[in-house]
């Protein structure tokens, strides 16, 4: 922190601190990065050919985070896609943004990463004409739960055993329109 090449003075001399990562789409060549960032940080594992067909199928909403001085090196992503469900009251079927998994490397924590990776990624899956996003959290998991609450999501149910190891999950929901 504080050095030259991530905070710089202006005339007065206070510190106008630059942002030491940048958010862009992933592309294939960063998938190796981001699975190592998923093993690294998250127990739910998946294999090559789901995140390959999340890129190929949602890659507008598919983001990195990478260091601003090392582009290929990811530090966080996101990615989601498109569930079509019925709709509670009608017999109609509705697109839901389903937020698939996201994950930042412990060393960047509460930098506002997660935030900066929802806030640009959750216009581009709106863009699939959704009426909610949506998502499953670990009920122990308070640094994502707050994160998600933060940012207008609610929880709406609990599935009961939903991961492997028996550990409930919160089904948060936020409207696209509120
Ligand atoms: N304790 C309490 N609140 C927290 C914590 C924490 N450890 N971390 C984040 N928050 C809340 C705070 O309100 C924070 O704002 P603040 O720093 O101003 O207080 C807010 O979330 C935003 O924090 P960010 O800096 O944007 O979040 P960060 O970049 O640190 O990433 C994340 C949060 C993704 C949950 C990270 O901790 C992580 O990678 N955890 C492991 C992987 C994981 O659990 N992913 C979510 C699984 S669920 C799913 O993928 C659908
Ligand atoms: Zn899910």
């Amino acid at each position: 922190m504080g050095t030259e090449k991530e905070s710089k003075s202006n005339f007065f001399g206070i510190h106008t601190k630059k942002k030491d990562y940048i958010i862009r789409r992933c592309t294939t060549d960063d998938l190796e990065g981001v699975i190592e960032v998923n093993e690294r940080e998250l127990p739910e594992d998946y294999p090559y050919f789901f995140y390959k067909s999340i890129l190929d199928n949602y890659s507008d909403s598919f983001l990195v985070a990478c260091e601003r001085d090392n582009l290929e090196k990811i530090i966080g992503y996101v990615m989601w896609r498109i569930e079509r469900t019925p709709s509670i009251n009608s017999l109609k079927l509705v697109n839901k943004g389903h937020l698939v998994s996201i994950a930042v490397s412990e060393a960047w924590r509460r930098k506002g990463i997660a935030t900066a990776l929802l806030k640009k990624s959750m216009p581009e899956i709106k863009k699939q004409d959704i009426s909610e996003y949506v998502l499953e959290v670990r009920v122990s998991n308070y640094p994502a739960i707050n994160l998600y609450k933060r940012l207008g999501y609610k929880i709406q149910t609990i599935k009961k055993a939903y991961y492997r190891d028996g550990e409930n999950a919160y089904y948060m929901v936020r409207k696209t329109k509120i």
